[in-house]
């Protein structure tokens, strides 16, 4: 295996460059957004060429962890990328519900995590709407760390037990997801926990975990004419454009894919500064009630964030959209029942996005485009509780035709 060759951090804001080992996850000069830069050129051998269990894993000299023995998995990522038949020719699912916690978060916790590993740590945080810590604390449990996790107040029961499941020390913040944000960002500083929060502001490596997504688009499909992707702060879209990004730079492309953010209309901080055609993504101010709740993120107090997402979007010459919860819940059953593929709204968002883009004439037939499916409807209370009660009967068959005929 070729020696692997060390990484800095690199301020988007102030340019300033810092060591990896000092333990910093934010700029320590600006607070502004640590990316990771990697000491060495990219070449087209740079991408596929190890064997692993895990599909981000294979990627490792493309990730920022130096010592493989530092690497804690849980055998993520290599996802099914499906040719739907429903939905119309050249329309793909990028089917994220399919890693082992249920959500494409493991893909950035598998990377953060084996980062914090190797920088010593003994407890890691996160906030969270609940995928990612129920994905954390999975992590935390096989590398035998301390978790500690803020979720919003109003997160569903069936997330909360996930976290719970694991054994890591979860609290409910009042207020929105932002309020759950600014705790464990003040409480990490103050005690010297890892931050894992996948926000690009909170953690500079996870978001390295994300971009593995990207590479195994580009390996089935070269690179689609769009990819749909579920915003909250939208790390993960900031990953999905480094990763055709590098792609670009390595000669394997020649453009990157228009990238479609989502999100919610209760709650569309990112959607409404595209729209209004800003620079800078602004907090949203109401608190938001949408059953999107895993991506209903109002950015407060990190907006950097928001606009940092815009500006990928933009460069990727992208659009950002919302949708509202009876789209997203159209959408849930339109998957369920035309793909059999059973997603949370949030995860949903972006069929319905595809179906209003279309409607607009904005995607035209004949073009090829790929929607993540970001997490499993078996953890969405939302979903779950409008199916009402299955009928109950006596072992007769007569019974039985009346119902389902
Ligand atoms: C199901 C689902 N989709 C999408 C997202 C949005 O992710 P990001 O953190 O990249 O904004 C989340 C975030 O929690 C999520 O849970
Ligand atoms: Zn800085």
């Amino acid at each position: 295996l070729s020696q692997k060759i060390s990484i800095l951090l690199n301020c988007r804001s102030c340019g300033a460059e810092i060591s990896p080992e000092s333990g910093k996850y934010s700029c320590p000069k600006c607070g502004g957004i640590l990316q990771v830069k990697y000491a060495r050129s990219v070449n087209k051998d740079s991408f596929f060429s190890y064997s692993s269990r895990s599909g981000v894993w294979r990627f490792f000299e493309m990730l920022p962890v130096e010592r493989r023995e530092n690497i804690v998995s849980l055998e993520e990522g290599n996802t099914p990328l499906i040719r739907t038949e429903s939905l119309g020719e050249g329309v793909y699912v990028k089917d994220e519900t399919r890693n082992p916690t249920g959500s494409f978060k493991d893909r950035p916790n598998t990377v953060g995590i084996s980062k914090a590993v190797e920088l010593g740590a003994k407890t890691i945080a996160i906030a969270s709407s609940g995928n990612a810590a129920g994905s954390l604390s999975a992590y935390a449990a096989k590398a035998s760390l301390e978790c500690v996790v803020g979720v919003p107040e109003d997160t569903p029961n069936s997330k909360l037990k996930q976290i719970m499941v694991f054994g890591a020390k979860v609290v409910k913040v009042r207020g929105t997801y932002s309020a759950a944000f600014n705790l464990i960002r003040e409480s990490s500083g103050k005690y010297g926990w890892h931050n894992l929060t996948s926000v690009c502001t909170a953690n500079p490596y996870q978001v390295e975990g994300d971009k593995t997504a990207a590479y195994e688009i580009y390996e089935r499909l070269n690179n689609p004419d769009w990819v749909a992707i579920p915003l909250g702060a939208g790390p993960l879209l900031v990953g999905i454009y480094r990763g055709f990004w590098e792609l670009r730079e390595a000669g394997l492309i020649d453009k990157i894919p228009r990238l479609i953010g989502v999100q919610a209309e209760e709650c569309a901080p990112i959607a409404r500064a595209y729209k209004n055609g800003e620079k800078e993504v602004t907090p949203w101010e109401r608190k938001p009630h949408t059953i999107a709740h895993s991506i209903a993120d109002p950015l407060t107090g990190y907006s950097q964030d928001g606009t940092l997402t815009l500006e990928k979007i933009r460069e990727s010459n992208g659009v950002a959209e919302s949708v509202n919860d009876d789209e997203m819940l159209e959408a849930v059953w339109q998957l369920a029942r035309g793909e059999g593929i059973f997603a949370e709204p949030a995860a949903a968002s972006t069929l319905a996005a595809f179906n209003k883009l279309k409607r607009n004439g904005i995607i035209t037939g004949g073009e090829k485009v790929v929607l993540l499916v970001t997490g499993t409807g078996l953890k969405s209370s939302a979903a779950l509780d409008r199916l009402g009660e299955a009928p109950v009967i006596d072992p007769d068959p007569d019974q039985l035709m009346k119902l389902v005929s």
